[in-house]
């Protein structure tokens, strides 16, 4: 364009042997200026086309990060990255409502501000709460807000609720925000405030799970008050042998999970047999032998839980192969299966039972170390017995506390109690247990004995 303009003049002087006439070059000149004025008018949509194609490059890539994000905070620090990136030469800001009328927050590049004084900055950012983005043209040449040209907001809302308000700040004077750039800072908020709506949505539904689960849970603890607090129990302890083997946080939690329901096809057995106090005929202990199947048929309704049902058709299989349902044999157990087992022979060992007390932690371990090989996965064995030595050993208070963990939400604390004064229930679930081990269940059963047929009751 520039060579053309370069063209015209030429043009105007060649005209008449150098001689210029006077209409041609009014002509010419109009035609100079219209085309200089469409060059600026072009170079100016260039330049805003340049940033279009910038905003879209911030949309898209906040729209490919955003869905893996799973915690509110981690939304609003990535909004913060792709504003910082997107206003790279620009101030940019989180404000943090405290309440309806306040906002807690210290923006570093705008230390002289105090929000608690500057009724200028409230008023703005409570008038933000309401737009979409503010754009300040004209901001007040006082001492705190020195230096500051321009100033933009928009909040970052979940439905009614406001999360954060981002602020972006101009202090140099080549630097212009624009209405475009309050476009963009709108997309990137209403995006980030409705996956945070998302998210919260996938907590109260996750939360909604959890309470069901624990509500079945309490159902099993009901039906059998000897294990009120058991399938807590058994999932904190699994989950604390999870994290000790260094799973992750999906595997960690299908085992507390798989933990948690792996005695919910009791609800199946019948009363008689559950609680029997004598010894149980051969029909009754296979009645009881079906439980972790019927567990397994109950949960695996639901496909969410998929990956929790090897732990919970497999908690009673032995290391020695002579376990049930499957007879799976040393590491063809599903490791689910052996870290729930270890944790629900402990939890067994520890409980209260109509023939005899708990043991004590010492006493449960000692069992387990001999019951290694045979009926526990010995190096699951090994961590699990360092892990309760570990954090019971010096702490009387801990292992106190842990003994009554559960029991609230299980079948409370009256049905502990109550399964501590009756000695009318005959444990007959434990005694099923054996596995072909021997029904002894008197207290101080054997090692031999013991863990197997704890375990197979629990
Ligand atoms: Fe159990
Ligand atoms: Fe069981």
């Amino acid at each position: 364009m520039k060579e053309l303009l370069q063209k015209i003049e030429s043009a105007r002087r060649s005209v008449q042997g150098g001689q210029v006439d006077v209409e041609l070059d009014a002509l010419l000149g109009q035609l100079t200026d219209q085309t200089g004025r469409v060059m600026r008018e072009h170079e100016g949509m260039a330049e805003e086309l340049l940033g279009l194609y910038e905003q879209l490059g911030a949309v898209f890539e906040i729209a490919r990060k955003l869905p893996q994000v799973r915690d509110e905070n981690e939304v609003v620090q990535l909004l913060r990255n792709t504003v910082e990136e997107s206003f790279s030469r620009h101030l940019v800001g989180v404000v943090w409502p405290k309440d309806d009328a306040e906002f807690d927050f210290r923006l570093e590049w705008w230390p002289k501000c105090d929000p608690r004084q500057c009724e200028w900055l409230n008023s703005l950012l409570r008038d933000s709460v309401a737009e979409a983005s503010i754009l300040v043209r004209d901001v007040p040449k006082t001492e705190c807000l020195a230096g500051l040209i321009q100033v933009m907001t928009a909040p970052v809302a979940c439905g009614s609720d406001l999360v954060c308000i981002l602020v972006i700040g101009r202090n140099d004077a080549a630097l212009e925000l624009r209405a475009s750039d309050m476009s963009l800072l709108e997309i990137l908020c209403t995006f980030s405030g409705d996956l945070i709506a998302n998210i919260r949505l996938h907590h109260q539904l996750r939360q909604i799970s959890v309470d069901l689960v624990l509500s079945l849970v309490c159902a099993i603890d009901q039906k059998d008050p000897y294990t009120s607090g058991h399938s807590m129990r058994v999932g904190h302890y699994a989950k604390s042998l999870g994290q000790e083997l260094g799973q992750n946080a999906e595997e960690l939690q299908m085992l507390e999970w798989s933990a948690l329901l792996h005695d919910v096809g009791k609800i199946g057995i019948r009363d008689d047999v559950l609680k029997k106090a004598g010894k149980l005929t051969e029909e009754e202990f296979n009645h009881i032998k079906e439980h972790p199947v019927r567990s397994f048929e109950v949960v695996s309704r639901v496909p969410q839980l998929r990956a929790a049902l090897d732990g919970i058709r497999h908690h009673h299989e032995r290391y020695d192969g002579k376990g049930y349902p499957d007879g799976l044999k040393g590491e063809g157990i599903p490791l689910q299966a052996r870290v729930i087992q270890v944790a629900d022979i402990f939890d067994a060992l520890t409980s209260s039972r109509s023939y005899r007390k708990a043991f004590d932690w010492q006493k449960a371990l000692s069992i387990i170390a001999e019951e290694s090989g045979t009926v526990v996965d010995p190096h699951l064995g090994a961590v699990f017995t360092k892990m309760i030595r570990r954090r019971f050993e010096n702490d009387p208070q801990a292992w106190e506390a842990m003994t009554r963990y559960g029991q609230s939400s299980g079948g409370g604390a009256a049905d502990a109690e109550t399964a501590g004064a009756t000695s009318t229930d005959g444990g007959a679930s434990d005694a099923a247990a054996s596995s072909g081990a021997g029904a002894s269940t008197a207290a101080g059963a054997s090692a031999a004995t013991g863990a197997g047929g704890e375990q197979t009751g629990s």
